[in-house]
């Protein structure tokens, strides 16, 4: 019968091959082992041999996929044994191994935990939000309306093709976000990324990050902001640190100001850095306008609330001494790595 010749014929094939590298040894393993094997059809060949002989005959074909399993297994074990051999031959077992390489934390991230540690010391709530925004979050709500002035304060990045879509230009939005979505008492901070189509040099780039921080609740003061904004900058910056209120101007706070933190003129450092005035700029803050309030449904005759707004690479340039601003965001492991001590 043609069929239990073929079966011969295949397994007196199997039996001589010797494939002797990878490349045999796959061509072996596509012939009689791969999906479009050549003992496959041979199954279907079982209809045509006569009852008396069936079972002769699938015993064979079962015999033959086995046995071309038996030489691939056997040729590839050989061949791996032969090969690590190779390749153990002129390995110099003396050499030290290559070294494992440990991460470190960002600057960045460094600054800001140490941040958000302080933060949550007196209760305040880590919330992320997206970094794609809509207008109405990043603008509209936080009372700077589309024919507002204050919108040219910052270049945006609009998405392709949208106009309402866009790159969040601070960690405001996320204000907006918490206050649709949760009832006072609300406390949070909000850690993250913002973008600004700034053009990139050495003090500024078009990314950047800040922590935004809001406190919504029955009675808040401006007073209440004072107190943790000097809790803050003593936890930060030293217990004996001193700051100062600034007035300002942020459409989405009122009374807004600006605080900065007294470094002093002692050394030519804290010199440079004041611009010889002793004085840090450190955050935005101010009382949440109340048109902020009522843009999110929570009603300002019951409830006020403050926020504020810090900027993180300023902190981070200045604590680690980095003069470019564009060094965080290149990721060069020999800059990174200086900084895994700081942690
Ligand atoms: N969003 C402001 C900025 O990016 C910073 C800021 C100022 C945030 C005052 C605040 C605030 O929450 O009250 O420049």
């Amino acid at each position: 019968m043609e069929a239990f010749n073929k079966i011969q014929e295949l397994l007196s094939e199997i039996n001589g091959a010797e494939p002797t590298d990878k490349e045999q040894l796959e061509t072996f393993r596509i012939r009689f082992l791969g999906t479009k094997n050549i003992i496959k059809p041979l199954f279907g060949e079982m209809k045509s041999v006569p009852n008396d002989r069936k079972k002769e005959y699938g015993q064979a074909l079962n015999g033959l996929k086995q046995a071309a399993e038996e030489k691939f297994n056997a040729r590839k074990e050989a061949l791996e044994a032969s090969t690590d051999e190779a390749a153990y031959k002129d390995m110099d077992l003396s050499l030290p191994a290559a070294p494992i390489q440990q991460g470190s934390r960002h600057p960045i991230s460094i600054v800001m935990n140490r941040m958000i540690d302080i933060f949550e010391k007196i209760g305040f709530v880590v919330a992320e939000e997206r970094e794609i925004e809509d207008d109405w979050h990043n603008f509209t709500a936080m009372n700077t309306p589309a024919d507002h002035p204050a919108r040219d304060m910052q270049d945006t990045f609009y998405l392709k093709d949208s106009t309402t879509n866009l790159l969040r230009t601070h960690t405001s939005s996320v204000q907006a976000r918490v206050m649709t979505t949760q009832k006072p008492p609300i406390r949070i901070i909000a850690p993250g990324r913002v973008y600004r189509n700034e053009t990139i040099s050495a003090r500024s780039h078009c990314q950047f990050h800040q922590i935004e921080g809001l406190y919504i609740d029955k009675d808040v003061s401006f007073a209440d902001m004072k107190q943790t904004l000097l809790y803050f900058a003593r936890e930060m910056y030293g217990p004996d640190t001193d700051i100062r209120l600034r007035p300002s101007y942020f459409p989405f706070t009122e009374p807004s100001a600006e605080m900065d933190v007294w470094l002093g003129t002692d050394t030519p450092a804290t010199k440079k850095l004041t611009k010889g005035t002793g004085w840090l700029e450190v955050l935005g803050c101010g009382m949440v306008d109340p048109n902020v309030l009522k843009n999110c449904d929570i009603d300002p005759e019951e409830y006020t609330g403050y926020a504020f707004g810090i900027g993180i690479e300023r902190t981070a340039m200045q604590n680690f001494n980095i003069s470019d601003i564009r060094l965080l965001f290149e990721n060069d492991v020999r800059f990174l790595k200086q900084f895994s001590a700081v942690i």
